[in-house]
């Protein structure tokens, strides 16, 4: 798909649809109002017998007979007038291209930017409308052998926006086609079965982004994993046939300022080991390596936008299963920074493998880390599929985080490590155990992953609650959702000095 810029606006641009908002209970002004008064008032006797309704994210379709050069207009709710405009804007974006993709249409031209309040800064709206039309449009039918839906769209065209006079504009529109195609990426990896999206397969995919972006990438293998002293992410490994990768890839830039890490979950599939997951738990636990897909696609972007950042991504990337090897309940294990842990379920695995991986990326030079991973159930009872919880050691890292992801618009809430949790993971037998009970999971669990990240500043986002979407939304087909992937992207723009 072409991402066009054009100074035309909704009455002169000629394609298949043009697209509009409207708010709940308000009229339609400015190019929305040009647009319905070019068509005699149709659109007000569509509000008036609540056709239309301003209900965010619902597209109505219309065609201009003749009184426009496109041959359609879509109407896309924006909800309440204004709530949050950039995250309405972005998601009516993702509606509207789906929904008119799905219709057979080519070409559309976008004007929802033109209707934003002057609260919002042009540019972060232009990329609201720019990657919500790119995660509108992902298709996921990686595994059907025919299309159930027709083409692609020829061209996206973002109107009123003259490319020689909007540098910023056209900058921040193509910064949102990036981050869209690298959430969509994520999404690909997690909707991969897991039969396919093994960790080897994993790694292979870090290696064609570092061929592909200039990234570099190193993959260990088990032996290397062992060797190195990474305890706590063999232990997970040893009951699956498919050997564990530790994938690693660096964006190279300036020596001065923060060194950051990126570290991901890769649990190709989480069975729960020995401490086995009744059957239905276990459906969907393909998408376990969902913060190992958000990191290898925001290196991707990282590279791609050549952002003046060192960042590092470490995923480690393993299956967890049961058999004669695996490991078991009451184990000690040794991980790399020395601690030794008492296990008390295989299935509160991820903090195994991040254990390994957030000391490994300490060693590696990192001041600063963030991981991502689908790492507890508990987090799901706490913020449900909305938001991601966010902790971390570093009071203004965790609120660069959260500013990162609100430009993003991904809801992120933060939760409180205070020090009182700290004991549910003592061990009578280890340093500590690696379950502290029913209370505060999502919490108890961030503390444990604080054990191995000694005094650099380091930030955890749970995303098991929003890594996945149960059903398709007008924005957003059902499966994996990408979650944490441009907040990454969003993150590693500030760190450098960029972004919108
Ligand atoms: N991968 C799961 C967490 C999860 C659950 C992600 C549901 C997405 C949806 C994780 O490895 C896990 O099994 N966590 C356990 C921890 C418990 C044993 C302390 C959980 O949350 O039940
Ligand atoms: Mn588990
Ligand atoms: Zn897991």
């Amino acid at each position: 798909m072409e991402l066009d810029f054009t100074g035309e606006s909704p009455l002169q641009y000629a394609g298949d649809a043009v697209v509009i908002g409207s708010h709940k209970g308000a009229p339609l002004t400015g190019v929305a109002g040009e647009v319905n008064a070019a068509l005699d008032g149709l659109l007000d006797r569509l509000i008036e017998c609540r056709e239309i309704t301003g209900k965010q994210s619902e597209v109505t379709v219309v065609h201009t007979g003749g009184k426009l050069p496109s041959s359609r207009v879509a109407v896309v709710g924006l909800g309440e007038i204004w709530g949050d405009p950039q995250f309405a804007i972005r998601r009516a974006a993702g509606a509207a291209a789906r929904s008119l993709r799905n219709k057979g249409c080519r070409r559309v031209g976008m004007a929802l930017h033109l209707q934003a309040p002057q609260s919002v800064r042009a540019e972060q709206v232009v990329r609201a409308v720019t990657e919500g039309a790119y995660t509108g449009l992902y298709r996921g039918e990686e595994c059907k052998s025919e299309s159930e839906l027709p083409g692609e769209l020829e061209a996206l065209a973002l109107l009123g926006i003259a490319p020689d006079e909007n540098d910023s504009a056209v900058a921040a529109g193509r910064a949102g086609g990036i981050a869209g195609d690298a959430a969509n990426y994520a999404r690909r990896l997690v909707n991969l079965p897991p039969n396919e999206m093994t960790p080897s397969r994993l790694a292979q995919e870090a290696t064609e982004i570092a061929s592909a972006t200039g990234l570099e990438a190193e993959i260990l293998g088990p032996e290397e994993i062992d060797k190195l002293g990474m305890g706590a992410f063999a232990a997970v490994a040893r009951g699956s046939d498919e050997p564990a990768r530790l994938i690693v890839l660096r964006h190279r830039r300036s020596t001065q300022g923060p060194h950051v890490a990126y570290v991901g979950k890769g649990l190709t599939f989480d069975s729960g080991g020995l401490s086995l997951k009744p059957w239905d738990k276990m459906r969907n636990m393909k998408s376990d390596m969902a913060g190992g897909a958000a990191v290898l696609a925001a290196m991707r972007a990282v590279g791609e936008m050549q952002l003046d950042l060192d960042v590092i991504g470490v995923v480690p990337a393993t299956e967890n299963l049961p058999s004669g090897r695996a490991f078991r309940p009451d184990d000690v294990v040794k991980a790399l920074n020395g601690k030794t842990i008492e296990i008390v379920s295989t299935d509160a695995e991820g903090r195994l493998l991040l254990a390994d991986a957030l000391a490994y990326a300490g060693q590696l030079g990192a001041t600063h880390i963030v991981d991502v991973a689908t790492l507890t159930g508990a987090c799901i009872i706490a913020l449900g599929h909305v938001a991601c919880g966010v902790m971390g050691n570093d009071t203004a890292f965790v609120e660069a985080v959260l500013d990162a992801s609100e430009r993003a618009g991904e809801r992120a809430w933060r939760l409180p490590l205070y020090p009182e949790y700290r004991s549910q993971l003592d061990s009578k037998v280890a340093d500590v155990k690696n379950v502290g009970g029913r209370a505060a999971g999502a919490i108890t669990a961030g503390w444990f992953l604080r054990e191995f990240v000694g005094e650099t500043a380091w930030v955890h986002i749970d995303i098991a609650g929003t890594s996945w979407s149960e059903k398709d939304e007008p924005h957003q087909i059902e499966g994996g959702t990408g979650a944490g992937t441009r907040t990454l992207i969003a993150l590693a723009e500030r760190l450098s000095g960029g972004g919108v």
